[in-house]
């Protein structure tokens, strides 16, 4: 198998290493430099392709992404529509989102927040907080990621729900489903978690007639995409206090413009896109695995529907 690695930013190195010691005989090649035939590249493994790239290796057997947002190289109008994709699903990854979830969520639910604050100010002053069970957490995107937080959380004491376009079964989890059940899931949802991807369906899911269905004073952790939020709608929500306080980790231009009003806003807690991150060291073993199947004439796990977007 031969495989031209494309990433413009990452370092190499630590894939080749790992990768060649999980497929014996793999020819790894990094783009552009190591890769003099195009047409003798059996799979492509990305980040972020550049528009156009990929329809000029004519012989691909997939196409595995080293992010599980595959967004934007859907947006490539020339991807070659017939080489299968895969999406990467990785466990360390998983369970990073999970932490930062519980860290979002601890900190709303027993009002660091507010403590913070207290503190710079000399007060003394406590705030009673609900019992975990009557705390009710709602999850958007029931896939690997949502779906760990979701058991997570669910163990934490908490009562979760969680919102999905297909049928899904966690236990202790009430799962609502499409949009039918947006409205009744937003409703009951006090802590509302996104792990939603970016496709035409999520386009600006979060907006002024949504968001007005949570309870008074819910909070909004956002770490799927940036385009699922209507930003203008988001931030009259928080200052008329609609919603209480939004964690958010991804943005639509990213890196966020030094002007954007997310930076200094009071009642938003921001991070640049570090909720998860791939490790080579973990997420190595898994393209590994699907280099393995794609060899064996496989597809790869985790295959990305160009229909649905993800
Ligand atoms: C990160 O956002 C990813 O899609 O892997």
């Amino acid at each position: 198998m031969k495989i031209a690695f494309i990433d413009q930013k990452r370092d190499p190195a630590p894939w080749r290493e790992v990768l060649t010691a999980e497929v014996p005989g793999l020819d790894f090649r990094v783009w552009p430099d190591e890769v003099d035939d195009p047409a003798a590249i059996d799979i492509a493994v990305v980040a972020l392709p550049p528009p156009g790239l990929l329809k000029t290796f004519p012989n691909l057997k997939a196409i595995l992404s080293m992010w599980a947002g595959v967004e934007s190289m859907l947006l490539d109008p020339d991807l070659p529509r017939n080489v299968p994709i895969g999406r990467l699903v990785d466990r360390a990854m998983t369970r990073d989102m999970t932490h930062h979830m519980v860290h979002w969520v601890l900190h709303y639910h027993r009002d660091a927040y507010r403590y913070a604050e207290q503190q710079s100010q000399g007060l003394w002053k406590s705030h009673p907080y609900p019992e975990a069970a009557q705390r009710r957490v709602g999850i958007m995107g029931l896939g690997a990621l949502g779906g760990d937080a979701a058991r997570v959380l669910t163990y934490l004491g908490f009562t979760v729900a969680g919102w999905a376009t297909r049928p899904k079964s966690i236990d202790g989890v009430e799962v609502f489903l499409g949009s039918d059940g947006l409205v009744p899931f937003l409703k009951r949802t006090e802590i509302l978690i996104s792990l939603l991807p970016s496709t035409p369906a999520t386009e600006g899911l979060f907006n002024s007639a949504t968001l007005a269905h949570l309870p008074k004073g819910a909070f909004f952790i956002n770490a799927g995409r940036g385009t699922s939020v209507v930003d203008d709608d988001l931030i009259a929500a928080l200052d008329s206090g609609a919603i209480a306080r939004a964690s958010l980790d991804v943005f639509r231009t990213e890196p966020l413009p030094a002007d954007d009003p997310y930076w200094n806003h009071p009642k938003v807690d921001l991070t640049p896109h570090v909720a998860s991150h791939t490790t080579p060291r973990t997420a190595g073993r898994e393209v590994a695995e699907d280099i393995r199947r794609v060899a064996a004439g496989k597809k790869p796990r985790n295959l990305v529907k160009l229909d649905r977007g993800y």
